[in-house]
């Protein structure tokens, strides 16, 4: 029989304790051994969920030196991901990493070396890829369900991290945070763009804060051009937004595909043209009741399993580098007031 994985969490605030520790805890194959934060309450709150047996340490490093384990997850501010990766892959883990999966491109070429130097793999926490609607909207465009894709809409909003979410205000912090609204939630969008049409090769954007009292940006929208020929996209991020449609929209020559978040994904077909006289006939059906089902359910189970099997979950070091090329892209661009373009690795 395969051995059992150890599991080690770095980082035991917010998403660690919705999402990793209780995702290894219902992970065959893993066993969820030790936990570290500077705060000692945070390791109070990890072994009330794990357990007696977790075994815990205030510095990482001291972690990583006296536990021998087989994955990581690095569940901290993103100031210290690319540092605390570097460390876990030298260890010989592999790693869980939260978005965004470092602050700079250079920051990027430190975790692709060590994880060459290592053999061990990174995959970046891009937990909606994980829901089960954008699963079925990522087959359906693959099946050609609404033909070629052209435009594309996201918005993501919410009240924003904190107060009510994160353990501390570190995410209105620009040292810890490396950005605002645009860095944190606007990552998973560039990423679903990037998961559901392909690269974004040139971005103009705006950022600004609208309404909360913080040092970075509170709200972002962003327009896209893609790789693939004649698509557009946007995308609007807040964090200002206790209310409003949080989803997607897909628009095709045959049809389109609309995801509210909080209601119904559904995929609408017919006689789809622009030049149409009549107004076209059209077919609207539920493709899936609760898109929201998955997720962080489902996130750690899948990417051990993948891990252990040897699977690529096309979910590494480069989805979170490209991502992380357009928001710095989007961020350059809302500093100058130009387009800029993403250059092909
Ligand atoms: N995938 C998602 O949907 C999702 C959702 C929320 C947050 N995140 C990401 O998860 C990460 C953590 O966010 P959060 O919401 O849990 O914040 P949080 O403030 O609730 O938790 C962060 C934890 O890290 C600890 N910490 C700080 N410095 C540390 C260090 N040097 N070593 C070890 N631990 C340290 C803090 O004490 C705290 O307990 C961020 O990168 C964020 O972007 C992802």
């Amino acid at each position: 029989m395969a051995k059992t994985w150890k599991a080690g969490v770095i980082g035991c605030g917010a998403i660690a304790q919705a999402l990793h520790l209780p995702g290894y805890l219902r992970t065959p194959g893993v066993d969820v051994v030790a936990a570290c934060d500077p705060v000692p309450q945070r390791l109070r709150e990890a072994k009330a969920l794990v357990g007696e047996g977790l075994r815990t340490y205030a510095d990482y490093r001291e972690m990583l030196t006296a536990e021998r384990l087989d994955v990581v997850s690095v569940a901290t501010p993103n100031k210290f991901h690319a540092e605390q990766t570097v460390a876990a892959l030298r260890a010989g883990a592999h790693v869980i990493l939260e978005k965004p999966a470092a602050l700079s491109m250079r920051e990027i070429e430190r975790i692709r070396q060590a994880m060459q130097r290592s053999g061990r793999l990174v995959v970046v926490g891009f937990s909606h890829r994980h829901y089960r609607g954008n699963q079925r909207i990522r087959k359906l465009i693959q099946q050609g369900a609404i033909g070629e894709p052209f435009m594309i809409r996201i918005r993501f909003a919410h009240r924003g991290p904190s107060p009510g979410w994160a353990k501390s205000d570190w995410f209105y912090n620009p040292e810890l945070a490396g950005g605002g609204a645009l860095l944190d939630m606007g990552i998973h969008a560039i990423d679903q763009c990037h998961w559901l049409l392909g690269p974004i090769r040139g971005v103009q954007a705006r950022t600004a804060t609208l309404r909360k009292d913080i040092a970075v940006e509170d709200n972002a929208i962003l327009l896209l051009e893609f790789e693939r020929p004649r698509a557009l996209g946007y995308i609007e991020i807040g964090w200002t937004s206790p209310a409003g449609f949080v989803g997607l929209e897909i628009m095709g020559d045959k049809g389109c595909l609309r995801q509210d978040n909080a209601g119904a994904t559904t995929l609408t077909t017919g006689k789809i043209t622009p030049n149409a006289k009549k107004r076209p006939k059209l077919k609207t059906r539920v493709i899936d009741p609760t898109p929201g089902k998955g997720g962080w359910a489902t996130e750690v189970t899948t990417i051990v399993k993948a891990l252990r099997q040897g699977l690529d979950l096309d979910c590494g070091i480069e989805a979170g580098a490209a991502s992380l090329a357009v928001a710095l892209a989007a961020y350059k661009s809302a500093k100058t007031g130009r387009r800029v373009s993403i250059p092909v690795k």
